[in-house]
Protein backbone atom coordinates (compact mmCIF):
# COMPACT_ATOMS: atom_id res chain seq x y z
CA UNK A 1 0.00 0.00 0.00
CA UNK A 2 1.37 3.40 -0.97
CA UNK A 3 2.47 5.72 1.59
CA UNK A 4 2.57 8.89 -0.88
CA UNK A 5 -0.57 10.39 -2.62
CA UNK A 6 0.95 12.97 -4.27
CA UNK A 7 -0.71 14.81 -7.42
CA UNK A 8 1.38 16.57 -10.42
CA UNK A 9 0.06 19.87 -12.06
CA UNK A 10 1.47 20.21 -15.57
CA UNK A 11 1.78 16.68 -17.73
CA UNK A 12 4.53 18.95 -20.33
CA UNK A 13 8.23 17.96 -21.35
CA UNK A 14 9.26 17.76 -17.18
CA UNK A 15 6.14 16.82 -15.20
CA UNK A 16 5.82 13.24 -17.59
CA UNK A 17 9.61 12.75 -15.96
CA UNK A 18 7.70 13.52 -12.61
CA UNK A 19 5.14 10.95 -12.95
CA UNK A 20 7.21 8.07 -14.51
CA UNK A 21 9.40 8.43 -11.32
CA UNK A 22 6.32 8.34 -9.21
CA UNK A 23 4.68 5.88 -10.82
CA UNK A 24 7.96 3.57 -10.63
CA UNK A 25 8.03 4.84 -6.59
CA UNK A 26 6.80 1.53 -4.69
CA UNK A 27 5.71 3.91 -2.02
CA UNK A 28 3.85 6.49 -3.84
CA UNK A 29 0.86 6.69 -5.20
CA UNK A 30 0.26 8.80 -8.35
CA UNK A 31 -3.02 11.01 -7.00
CA UNK A 32 -3.80 12.52 -10.36
CA UNK A 33 -2.86 15.27 -13.09
CA UNK A 34 -4.13 18.80 -13.73
CA UNK A 35 -3.38 20.00 -16.98
CA UNK A 36 -5.94 21.50 -19.32
CA UNK A 37 -4.11 20.52 -22.64
CA UNK A 38 -5.52 17.46 -24.21
CA UNK A 39 -2.18 15.98 -23.88
CA UNK A 40 -2.80 16.48 -20.67
CA UNK A 41 -6.13 14.64 -20.41
CA UNK A 42 -4.29 11.42 -22.35
CA UNK A 43 -1.43 11.10 -20.77
CA UNK A 44 -3.77 10.68 -17.06
CA UNK A 45 -5.96 8.49 -18.70
CA UNK A 46 -2.85 6.19 -19.95
CA UNK A 47 -1.56 6.21 -16.34
CA UNK A 48 -4.88 5.23 -15.58
CA UNK A 49 -5.22 8.34 -12.93
CA UNK A 50 -7.78 11.00 -12.54
CA UNK A 51 -7.13 13.77 -14.78
CA UNK A 52 -8.20 18.07 -13.55
CA UNK A 53 -8.83 20.90 -15.60
CA UNK A 54 -6.89 23.05 -12.75
CA UNK A 55 -4.36 22.65 -9.85
CA UNK A 56 -7.08 23.80 -7.12
CA UNK A 57 -9.83 20.98 -7.79
CA UNK A 58 -7.06 18.03 -8.09
CA UNK A 59 -6.01 19.22 -4.84
CA UNK A 60 -9.65 19.61 -3.27
CA UNK A 61 -11.40 16.77 -4.72
CA UNK A 62 -7.65 14.00 -4.26
CA UNK A 63 -6.42 15.74 -0.70
CA UNK A 64 -2.82 14.45 -1.39
CA UNK A 65 0.00 14.24 0.71
CA UNK A 66 2.01 16.25 -1.43
CA UNK A 67 2.15 18.02 -4.80
CA UNK A 68 4.37 18.50 -7.90
CA UNK A 69 4.18 21.62 -9.47
CA UNK A 70 5.74 21.20 -12.85
CA UNK A 71 3.91 24.28 -14.93
CA UNK A 72 5.03 27.20 -17.02
CA UNK A 73 6.92 29.67 -14.97
CA UNK A 74 4.30 32.13 -14.36
CA UNK A 75 1.87 29.90 -12.55
CA UNK A 76 4.42 29.05 -10.20
CA UNK A 77 3.49 31.94 -7.51
CA UNK A 78 -0.23 30.76 -7.48
CA UNK A 79 0.29 26.98 -7.97
CA UNK A 80 2.55 27.48 -4.17
CA UNK A 81 0.03 29.40 -2.43
CA UNK A 82 -2.74 27.33 -3.80
CA UNK A 83 -0.94 24.50 -1.79
CA UNK A 84 -0.06 26.40 0.96
CA UNK A 85 -3.67 27.64 1.49
CA UNK A 86 -4.40 23.73 1.86
CA UNK A 87 -1.56 22.59 4.16
CA UNK A 88 0.33 20.94 1.69
CA UNK A 89 4.42 20.55 0.71
CA UNK A 90 5.04 21.15 -2.85
CA UNK A 91 8.16 20.13 -5.02
CA UNK A 92 8.40 23.44 -7.64
CA UNK A 93 10.08 23.52 -10.45
CA UNK A 94 12.78 25.85 -10.77
CA UNK A 95 13.08 28.74 -11.44
CA UNK A 96 10.72 29.15 -7.97
CA UNK A 97 8.93 31.89 -9.48
CA UNK A 98 8.98 34.12 -12.37
CA UNK A 99 9.79 37.62 -10.49
CA UNK A 100 11.78 38.16 -7.36
CA UNK A 101 8.77 39.41 -5.69
CA UNK A 102 6.74 36.58 -6.77
CA UNK A 103 9.68 34.45 -5.41
CA UNK A 104 9.58 35.59 -1.78
CA UNK A 105 6.22 36.37 -1.51
CA UNK A 106 6.15 32.20 -1.57
CA UNK A 107 8.77 32.17 0.55
CA UNK A 108 6.63 34.16 2.97
CA UNK A 109 3.93 32.23 2.86
CA UNK A 110 5.67 29.13 3.47
CA UNK A 111 7.66 30.31 6.14
CA UNK A 112 4.33 31.84 8.18
CA UNK A 113 2.31 28.70 7.21
CA UNK A 114 5.04 26.61 8.04
CA UNK A 115 4.42 24.67 5.10
CA UNK A 116 7.59 23.48 2.81
CA UNK A 117 8.18 24.24 -0.33
CA UNK A 118 11.47 22.16 -2.03
CA UNK A 119 12.53 24.00 -5.49
CA UNK A 120 13.25 21.46 -8.35
CA UNK A 121 16.95 22.36 -8.59
CA UNK A 122 17.92 18.95 -9.56
CA UNK A 123 21.38 18.89 -9.48
CA UNK A 124 21.85 19.60 -5.66
CA UNK A 125 20.73 16.19 -5.04
CA UNK A 126 23.57 14.65 -7.94
CA UNK A 127 26.34 12.76 -6.40
CA UNK A 128 28.97 15.11 -7.78
CA UNK A 129 27.54 18.06 -6.60
CA UNK A 130 26.87 16.96 -3.35
CA UNK A 131 30.42 15.28 -3.31
CA UNK A 132 32.08 18.89 -4.51
CA UNK A 133 29.98 20.73 -1.73
CA UNK A 134 31.45 18.01 1.22
CA UNK A 135 34.77 18.50 -0.42
CA UNK A 136 35.01 22.20 -0.40
CA UNK A 137 33.54 22.09 2.86
CA UNK A 138 36.10 19.54 4.27
CA UNK A 139 38.95 22.11 3.75
CA UNK A 140 40.71 19.11 1.75
CA UNK A 141 41.12 21.60 -1.15
CA UNK A 142 42.26 24.09 1.75
CA UNK A 143 41.24 27.52 0.97
CA UNK A 144 39.06 28.16 -2.36
CA UNK A 145 40.85 30.75 -4.34
CA UNK A 146 39.10 30.37 -7.55
CA UNK A 147 36.06 28.81 -10.27
CA UNK A 148 35.85 28.45 -13.55
CA UNK A 149 33.33 26.42 -15.05
CA UNK A 150 31.20 26.51 -18.35
CA UNK A 151 28.05 25.44 -20.19
CA UNK A 152 28.67 24.74 -23.62
CA UNK A 153 26.10 23.36 -25.59
CA UNK A 154 24.32 23.26 -29.70
CA UNK A 155 20.63 23.68 -29.04
CA UNK A 156 19.17 22.64 -32.40
CA UNK A 157 17.27 25.38 -34.13
CA UNK A 158 13.60 23.77 -34.16
CA UNK A 159 14.48 24.50 -30.56
CA UNK A 160 13.00 27.85 -30.80
CA UNK A 161 10.55 27.35 -32.30
CA UNK A 162 8.46 27.83 -29.51
CA UNK A 163 8.30 31.57 -29.45
CA UNK A 164 8.93 32.04 -25.39
CA UNK A 165 12.63 30.69 -25.72
CA UNK A 166 13.20 33.03 -28.40
CA UNK A 167 11.54 36.24 -26.57
CA UNK A 168 12.86 38.07 -23.56
CA UNK A 169 12.28 35.64 -20.22
CA UNK A 170 13.58 32.86 -22.10
CA UNK A 171 17.20 33.13 -22.92
CA UNK A 172 20.18 30.43 -21.94
CA UNK A 173 20.78 32.66 -18.85
CA UNK A 174 17.44 32.11 -17.10
CA UNK A 175 16.78 28.58 -18.89
CA UNK A 176 20.15 27.29 -18.36
CA UNK A 177 22.31 29.31 -16.46
CA UNK A 178 20.11 29.06 -13.27
CA UNK A 179 21.64 26.00 -12.82
CA UNK A 180 25.07 26.98 -12.68
CA UNK A 181 24.24 29.79 -10.49
CA UNK A 182 22.79 27.61 -8.10
CA UNK A 183 25.47 24.59 -7.93
CA UNK A 184 27.90 27.46 -7.43
CA UNK A 185 25.93 28.86 -4.66
CA UNK A 186 25.78 25.43 -2.79
CA UNK A 187 29.35 24.12 -3.38
CA UNK A 188 30.45 28.10 -2.67
CA UNK A 189 28.51 29.99 -0.54
CA UNK A 190 26.48 33.10 -1.69
CA UNK A 191 27.76 34.93 -4.44
CA UNK A 192 28.36 39.12 -3.21
CA UNK A 193 28.60 40.88 -7.00
CA UNK A 194 28.71 40.08 -10.49
CA UNK A 195 29.87 41.43 -13.99
CA UNK A 196 28.71 39.72 -17.46
CA UNK A 197 28.66 40.50 -21.31
CA UNK A 198 25.99 38.74 -23.38
CA UNK A 199 25.46 38.24 -26.74
CA UNK A 200 23.03 37.33 -29.33
CA UNK A 201 25.39 37.45 -32.49
CA UNK A 202 25.32 33.67 -33.00
CA UNK A 203 21.49 32.88 -33.43
CA UNK A 204 20.55 36.70 -33.86
CA UNK A 205 17.29 35.94 -32.14
CA UNK A 206 15.90 38.97 -29.47
CA UNK A 207 17.68 36.44 -26.23
CA UNK A 208 21.38 36.20 -25.75
CA UNK A 209 22.50 32.68 -26.92
CA UNK A 210 26.16 33.14 -25.42
CA UNK A 211 27.48 34.98 -21.96
CA UNK A 212 30.68 35.27 -20.19
CA UNK A 213 30.35 36.11 -16.37
CA UNK A 214 32.48 37.25 -13.48
CA UNK A 215 31.79 36.12 -10.09
CA UNK A 216 32.88 37.43 -6.32
CA UNK A 217 31.66 35.27 -3.53
CA UNK A 218 31.58 36.50 -0.41
CA UNK A 219 34.05 34.61 0.88
CA UNK A 220 36.10 36.32 -1.22
CA UNK A 221 36.98 33.49 -3.64
CA UNK A 222 36.51 35.20 -7.34
CA UNK A 223 34.83 33.16 -10.14
CA UNK A 224 33.94 33.01 -14.37
CA UNK A 225 31.76 30.96 -15.87
CA UNK A 226 30.46 31.04 -19.93
CA UNK A 227 27.81 29.81 -21.40
CA UNK A 228 26.29 29.50 -24.97
CA UNK A 229 23.51 27.26 -26.20
CA UNK A 230 25.15 27.23 -29.97
CA UNK A 231 28.59 25.56 -29.33
CA UNK A 232 29.38 22.06 -30.41
CA UNK A 233 31.38 20.57 -27.07
CA UNK A 234 30.49 17.90 -24.70
CA UNK A 235 31.04 20.77 -21.55
CA UNK A 236 27.89 20.58 -19.46
CA UNK A 237 26.84 19.14 -16.68
CA UNK A 238 24.25 17.44 -18.74
CA UNK A 239 26.15 15.31 -21.23
CA UNK A 240 29.62 15.37 -18.66
CA UNK A 241 28.07 13.97 -15.43
CA UNK A 242 25.52 11.08 -17.19
CA UNK A 243 22.21 12.33 -14.95
CA UNK A 244 20.58 14.11 -17.07
CA UNK A 245 17.91 13.40 -18.62
CA UNK A 246 17.39 13.27 -22.25
CA UNK A 247 21.57 13.33 -23.07
CA UNK A 248 24.20 11.24 -24.08
CA UNK A 249 26.93 10.66 -21.09
CA UNK A 250 30.21 11.49 -22.24
CA UNK A 251 32.39 11.73 -19.14
CA UNK A 252 34.32 15.36 -19.15
CA UNK A 253 34.29 17.95 -17.06
CA UNK A 254 32.38 21.54 -16.82
CA UNK A 255 33.60 22.94 -13.29
CA UNK A 256 37.00 23.35 -11.83
CA UNK A 257 37.59 24.44 -8.53
CA UNK A 258 40.72 25.81 -7.31
CA UNK A 259 42.10 25.84 -3.75
CA UNK A 260 45.57 26.75 -1.99
CA UNK A 261 46.22 22.83 -1.35
CA UNK A 262 44.30 21.22 -4.50
CA UNK A 263 41.82 21.98 -7.03
CA UNK A 264 38.95 19.51 -8.04
CA UNK A 265 37.18 18.45 -11.42
CA UNK A 266 33.93 18.45 -11.42
CA UNK A 267 31.87 15.61 -12.66
CA UNK A 268 34.69 13.44 -12.57
CA UNK A 269 35.79 14.13 -9.30
CA UNK A 270 39.65 14.08 -9.90
CA UNK A 271 41.25 15.82 -6.84
CA UNK A 272 44.70 17.25 -7.81
CA UNK A 273 46.93 18.02 -5.02
CA UNK A 274 50.59 17.67 -3.72
CA UNK A 275 50.74 14.41 -1.53
CA UNK A 276 51.69 14.71 1.82
CA UNK A 277 55.38 16.08 0.97
CA UNK A 278 53.71 19.12 -0.50
CA UNK A 279 55.16 20.87 -3.45
CA UNK A 280 54.57 24.09 -5.83
CA UNK A 281 53.97 24.64 -9.50
CA UNK A 282 57.09 23.04 -11.06
CA UNK A 283 56.45 19.55 -9.12
CA UNK A 284 54.36 16.55 -9.85
CA UNK A 285 50.87 16.51 -8.85
CA UNK A 286 48.95 13.75 -7.13
CA UNK A 287 46.24 13.00 -9.11
CA UNK A 288 43.14 11.22 -6.76
CA UNK A 289 39.81 10.32 -8.26
CA UNK A 290 36.76 11.20 -5.28
CA UNK A 291 34.45 8.15 -5.80
CA UNK A 292 30.86 9.01 -6.55
CA UNK A 293 28.12 6.54 -5.12
CA UNK A 294 25.99 5.67 -8.11
CA UNK A 295 22.72 7.22 -7.10
CA UNK A 296 20.69 9.24 -9.46
CA UNK A 297 19.93 12.62 -9.30
CA UNK A 298 16.15 13.04 -9.84
CA UNK A 299 15.62 9.38 -7.44
CA UNK A 300 17.52 11.29 -5.25
CA UNK A 301 15.26 14.52 -5.74
CA UNK A 302 12.47 12.30 -4.65
CA UNK A 303 13.52 10.46 -2.05
CA UNK A 304 14.50 13.84 -0.39
CA UNK A 305 11.41 15.05 -0.89
CA UNK A 306 9.11 12.44 0.47
CA UNK A 307 11.80 13.58 3.68
CA UNK A 308 10.38 16.88 3.29
CA UNK A 309 6.62 15.73 2.85
CA UNK A 310 7.97 13.53 6.70
CA UNK A 311 8.71 16.65 8.19
CA UNK A 312 12.38 14.66 9.11
CA UNK A 313 14.35 16.90 6.40
CA UNK A 314 14.31 20.69 5.60
CA UNK A 315 14.06 21.24 1.83
CA UNK A 316 17.56 21.24 0.74
CA UNK A 317 16.97 23.89 -1.63
CA UNK A 318 13.18 25.96 -0.30
CA UNK A 319 11.69 29.32 -1.75
CA UNK A 320 13.62 31.68 -0.22
CA UNK A 321 17.11 29.98 -1.49
CA UNK A 322 15.73 29.46 -4.74
CA UNK A 323 15.15 32.94 -4.83
CA UNK A 324 18.30 34.22 -3.96
CA UNK A 325 19.66 32.06 -7.09
CA UNK A 326 17.18 33.87 -8.55
CA UNK A 327 18.71 37.08 -7.30
CA UNK A 328 21.71 36.55 -8.87
CA UNK A 329 20.68 35.27 -11.98
CA UNK A 330 19.09 38.42 -12.48
CA UNK A 331 22.17 40.59 -11.41
CA UNK A 332 23.83 38.73 -13.97
CA UNK A 333 21.24 39.92 -16.82
CA UNK A 334 21.17 43.43 -14.70
CA UNK A 335 25.12 43.66 -14.99
CA UNK A 336 25.17 42.97 -18.75
CA UNK A 337 22.05 45.01 -19.79
CA UNK A 338 23.72 48.07 -18.14
CA UNK A 339 27.51 47.25 -18.57
CA UNK A 340 28.70 47.64 -15.14
CA UNK A 341 29.36 45.33 -11.53
CA UNK A 342 26.49 44.72 -9.87
CA UNK A 343 25.68 43.60 -6.28
CA UNK A 344 23.14 40.90 -5.53
CA UNK A 345 22.02 43.15 -2.49
CA UNK A 346 20.71 45.74 -5.12
CA UNK A 347 18.07 43.24 -6.60
CA UNK A 348 17.38 42.79 -2.67
CA UNK A 349 16.30 45.97 -1.94
CA UNK A 350 12.86 46.27 -0.87
CA UNK A 351 11.88 42.89 -0.94
N1 LIG B 1 14.31 20.64 -13.37
C1 LIG B 1 14.31 20.35 -14.66
O1 LIG B 1 15.05 19.46 -15.09
C2 LIG B 1 13.40 21.08 -15.60
C3 LIG B 1 13.36 20.72 -16.95
C4 LIG B 1 12.47 21.37 -17.79
C5 LIG B 1 11.63 22.35 -17.29
N2 LIG B 1 11.70 22.71 -15.98
C6 LIG B 1 10.79 23.75 -15.42
O2 LIG B 1 9.50 23.12 -15.30
C7 LIG B 1 8.46 24.03 -15.65
C8 LIG B 1 7.65 23.44 -16.83
O3 LIG B 1 8.52 23.32 -17.93
P1 LIG B 1 8.19 22.31 -19.15
O4 LIG B 1 9.38 22.40 -20.04
O5 LIG B 1 7.75 21.00 -18.62
O6 LIG B 1 6.97 23.09 -19.80
P2 LIG B 1 5.86 22.50 -20.81
O7 LIG B 1 5.36 23.67 -21.55
O8 LIG B 1 6.41 21.32 -21.54
O9 LIG B 1 4.74 21.94 -19.80
C9 LIG B 1 3.87 22.76 -19.06
C10 LIG B 1 2.52 22.05 -18.98
O10 LIG B 1 1.68 22.83 -18.12
C11 LIG B 1 0.36 22.79 -18.68
N3 LIG B 1 -0.40 23.92 -18.18
C12 LIG B 1 -0.44 25.19 -18.64
N4 LIG B 1 -1.28 25.94 -17.88
C13 LIG B 1 -1.80 25.11 -16.94
C14 LIG B 1 -2.68 25.29 -15.84
N5 LIG B 1 -3.23 26.48 -15.57
N6 LIG B 1 -2.96 24.21 -15.04
C15 LIG B 1 -2.42 23.00 -15.29
N7 LIG B 1 -1.55 22.78 -16.33
C16 LIG B 1 -1.24 23.81 -17.13
C17 LIG B 1 0.59 22.83 -20.18
O11 LIG B 1 -0.55 22.35 -20.89
C18 LIG B 1 1.81 21.94 -20.32
O12 LIG B 1 1.44 20.58 -20.55
C19 LIG B 1 9.14 25.36 -15.96
O13 LIG B 1 9.13 26.16 -14.80
C20 LIG B 1 10.57 24.95 -16.32
O14 LIG B 1 11.51 25.97 -16.04
C21 LIG B 1 12.55 22.08 -15.13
Amino acid sequence: MARYSIAVAGAGVIGREHCKLLTAHPEVELAGIADPAPAGRDHARSLGVPHFQDLETMLDETEPDAAIVALPTGLHKSAGLACIDRGIPCLMEKPVAATLRDAFDLARASREAGIPILVGHHRRHSADIRLARETVASGRLGRIVTVSGMWWVDKPDSYFDIAWRRQAGGGTLLINLIHDIDCMRFILGEIRRVAAFTSNRVRGLEVEDTASVSLEFESGVLGGFTISDAVASPYSWERTSGQALYFPHQPENYLFIGGRDGSLEVPTMEHWHHGPGGGDWQSKLVRETLPLDGSQTYENQLAHFLKVIDGAEPPVIGAEDGARTLAVLLAVKKAAREGRVVEVTEMLEGL
